[in-house]
């Protein structure tokens, strides 16, 4: 899948998305080593700290379709999902939580993941490795010398 259809399957999961507190709404696409691809979007809740992001939707989806040591590439999308199309000019980046999320999902693969961050109209996107997202971060490699 090129970067623009992984932008474009995330952005469709924006719209999917339950985000009637903030109004932001974020779509994730993950692809597999395989190239099967699952997508989530936030929820957010009436108690609003119990909301979870696309991230983590996407990986939880990931986890049941591949696993997550067969994660590959992440795309991430978000903006205004009022409409019939995703809105919105500046690339998202995945929020610190979502980052220590993915590199769980790195240290199994044994990948530096890409992250393919664009806005919410699909104009404009980053790409990053998750070690540039969340340096000298602790993941499951960090417990090696745990009894
Ligand atoms: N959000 C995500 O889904 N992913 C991120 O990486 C950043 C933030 C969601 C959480 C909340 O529902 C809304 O965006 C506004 O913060």
């Amino acid at each position: 899948m090129t970067d623009q259809e992984l932008i474009a399957a995330a952005r469709a999961a924006a719209l999917k998305a339950y985000a009637p507190y903030s109004n932001f709404s974020v779509g994730c696409a993950i692809e597999s080593v395989d190239g099967t691809v699952v997508t989530g979007g936030n929820m957010e809740n009436a108690c609003y700290r119990l909301g979870v992001c696309a991230e983590l939707a996407a990986l939880t989806a990931a986890q049941a379709a591949f696993g997550l040591e067969k994660v590959a590439r992440i795309a991430v999308a978000g903006g205004d999902g009022s409409g019939s199309e995703l809105s919105g000019s500046e690339p998202v980046t995945p929020c610190g939580g979502c980052r220590q999320a993915i590199l769980e999902a790195a240290q199994l693969s044994g990948q530096d993941l890409e992250i393919i961050c664009s806005s919410g109209d699909g104009t404009r996107f980053r790409t990053h490795r998750i070690t540039a997202l969340i340096p000298h971060g602790f993941g499951p490699a960090s417990l090696a010398d745990s009894a």
